[in-house]
């Protein structure tokens, strides 16, 4: 992203923010609460227009482009609070995610394209390690495997990137390694991911480098270690626990 600005009336809410996300690499952004975090994603995704700047995945412009369009083209988010739809199973919750991307390719004999987006699916369950509740409505799941089911909804798109906000909000604390776990290995597939988190120990042990976030702007960007030393970030942080 280039320049990337959000102005609300007079309010910079994202402000003038450029950083690229690597082939492989693991991004986190960090910041106080309203930094701009979730409306830089809104703005990588396209739910929301930009005053200002660009959005590019692997060259391509798609500052211009609908949500839709930007999923297709393998940018895929998970958002901050949970989004499955309870009164459907598991397994239905991911066949959807599953088969809106096989939709595109009008050729598929519907068949074929129905057996693609099941063996997607389940693949993606056994992926995120919820096989075993595929039958289960969402509704009844806890929410450490509601963000599970989530993931699993993400990867059964097939995402060339994947933007993932706060992905342990709400989560008990004792599910949160499991979690981290369960990213990490989505990451490892060779996915670039940028992640909004609020707990430091899942980053530090994930992050290539860390973008901090301030009054919408983009404070640093650097590796864990050194965002964590850096003077400013910490003036940033005054009264908050890192
Ligand atoms: N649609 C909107 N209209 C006006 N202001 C908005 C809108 N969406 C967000 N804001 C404001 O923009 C600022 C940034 O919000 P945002 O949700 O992006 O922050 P965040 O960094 O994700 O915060 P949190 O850590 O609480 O999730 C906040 O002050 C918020 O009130
Ligand atoms: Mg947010």
């Amino acid at each position: 992203m280039r320049g990337l600005t959000w102005t609300v009336g007079s309010t910079r809410i994202v402000d003038d923010v450029t950083f690229d996300v690597a082939d492989g690499e693991f991004v986190a952004v960090i910041g106080p609460n309203g930094a701009g975090k979730t409306s830089l994603f809104n703005l990588i995704s396209g739910l929301i227009r930009p005053t200002a700047g660009s959005v590019t995945l692997d060259g391509v412009d798609l500052t211009a482009a609908p949500p839709h369009r930007r999923a297709r083209l393998g940018l895929g988010r998970t958002f901050q609070s949970s989004s499955v739809f309870p009164a459907l199973t598991v397994r239905e919750n991911v066949r959807i995610a599953a088969a809106s991307r096989g939709s595109c390719l009008r050729l598929w004999r519907r068949a074929s394209a129905d057996r693609a987006a099941s063996s997607a699916a389940e693949a993606a369950l056994d992926d995120v390690g919820l096989s075993s509740h595929a039958a289960d409505l969402a509704g009844t799941l806890s929410h450490g495997d509601k963000r599970k089911l989530e993931l699993a909804v993400l990867l059964a798109t097939e995402p060339r990137i994947m933007l993932l906000d706060e992905p342990m909000a709400g989560v008990a604390t004792g599910d949160v390694p499991a979690l981290t776990e369960l990213i990490r290995e989505i990451h490892r597939a060779g996915r670039p991911v940028l992640m909004v988190e609020h707990h430091m120990e899942v980053l530090l042990g994930l992050a290539d480098r860390v973008a901090v976030m301030h009054h919408g702007a983009l404070l640093a960007i650097d590796t864990p270690a050194r965002v964590m030393d850096d003077e400013t970030v910490q003036h940033a942080y005054v009264g908050e626990p890192l």
